[in-house]
């Protein structure tokens, strides 16, 4: 339940591991990292605001950093960087640079040729980032903004709303979206595109 999942956050302290790297020490609790986050991303967005960004901008390795440098540098020293371990999501980190520079070739070549109707473009690099795993943390939200960049600058339609207007608790939409990224790694992509809208 939503109640549940608050106070659980609000409770939970972070592990040593969720700690390496942050740069405000006195933050204890999930809570109140999740806040500190969401502040720094509102500061990114205002950055987004003030720029003209095209394709070629956008996807390139500069940017990609850059974005997630702007969404989290306030918390976390690494943001920006590219994770230097393996997790359990995502490739071989010795992987990425190459994989990163493979999708950013990709989906352009998917914009010029009109490959997939301008949700899908946007979508399909969501997943294929988010599965690459550029980042010690912070790749969801990263991705999801990433789409929704894509989608405003490059075709000029509206952002994406990702669950918000299913009126459902947290953890109901966060049990959707995570079915959904799911389906789309058996490389169906109609229940993210349909999350992303709903
Ligand atoms: N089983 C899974 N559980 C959670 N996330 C998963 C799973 N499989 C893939 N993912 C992807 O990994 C992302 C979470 O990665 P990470 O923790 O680096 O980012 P985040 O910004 O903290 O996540 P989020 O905002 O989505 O909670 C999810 O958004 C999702 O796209
Ligand atoms: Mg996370």
């Amino acid at each position: 339940m939503e109640l549940n999942e608050d106070v659980e956050n609000s409770q939970t302290p972070l592990s040593e591991e969720e700690r390496e790297g942050l740069k405000l020490t006195f933050i204890s609790s999930k809570k109140e990292l999740n806040e500190f986050e969401q502040q720094n991303i509102e500061e990114a967005m205002l950055w987004l605001v003030r720029k003209s960004l095209s394709a070629n901008n956008i996807l390139s390795q500069k940017f990609i950093c850059k974005l997630h440098e702007r969404m989290f540098y306030n918390v976390w020293s690494w943001a920006g960087k590219f994770r230097t371990t393996d997790k359990n999501i995502g490739i071989h980190h010795k992987e990425i640079n190459v994989a990163l520079k493979i999708l950013c070739d990709d989906v352009l070549y998917w914009i010029n040729h009109k490959i997939f109707e301008p949700e899908e473009i946007a979508i399909r690099f969501k997943h294929k980032l988010v599965s690459i795993h550029c980042f010690p943390n912070g790749n969801g939200r990263h991705s999801r903004l990433m789409a929704d960049i894509i989608i405003e600058n490059i075709f000029k339609q509206q952002v994406f709303t990702w669950g918000i207007d299913l009126k459902e608790s947290n953890q109901r939409i966060r049990e959707a979206y995570i079915k959904s990224i799911r389906d789309a790694d058996q490389n169906n992509y109609k229940p993210l595109l349909k999350f992303s809208r709903s």
